[in-house]
């Protein structure tokens, strides 16, 4: 399984996801690809942002090796599923990826924990650290559901 996780910037929110995601695959000896990209394009280059940073390390995960890039259209051919981590972010995902968006692949993060919800990891850019906690909370939660749902043998 090949799994990109995404949201504006890639420093905040979807290099947790990224880690905590690769964290629980390692852990559970699945041999899943997963990376993360942002819609904006700002932050090319740069490391994830100091404070998801502290709040990854302090749950045992090391993202600093991971650098922010810009989603391509062509994600869409490489990856499984593409991960959203809120509404504004699938519009952008949807404009850049034009006709090579497959919205089979296209998964809101937060419908994994909350089925149907169509809820939105807050972003937590230029707020406390207690909002990445809380980010990091969600997407925990969220990444449990998702490798439940891409493991578990479907009964017919
Ligand atoms: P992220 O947070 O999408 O969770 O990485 C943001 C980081 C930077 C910006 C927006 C959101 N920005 O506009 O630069």
């Amino acid at each position: 399984m090949k799994v990109l996780m995404v949201c504006l910037g890639n420093i905040c929110r979807s290099p947790l996801a990224e880690g905590i995601l690769r964290d629980k695959c390692e852990k559970r000896g699945l041999n899943w690809q997963i990376d993360s990209a942002g819609t904006n394009g700002l932050h090319t280059g740069e490391r994830p942002y100091p404070d998801s940073q502290v709040v990854a390390k302090l749950n045992g995960i090391d993202i600093s090796k991971q650098r922010s890039r810009s989603l391509k259209a062509e994600d869409f051919d490489r990856f499984d599923l593409i991960v959203s981590m809120a509404n504004d972010v699938s519009w952008q995902i949807q404009r850049i990826s034009g006709n090579k968006f497959h919205a089979d692949k296209h998964k809101l993060i937060l419908n994994y924990s909350f089925p149907g919800s169509n809820l939105d990891v807050p972003d937590p850019w230029g707020r406390s650290i207690s909002a990445f906690h809380e980010v990091y909370q969600l997407l925990d939660q969220a990444c449990e559901a998702l490798i439940e749902e891409h493991t578990s043998v479907k009964q017919p």
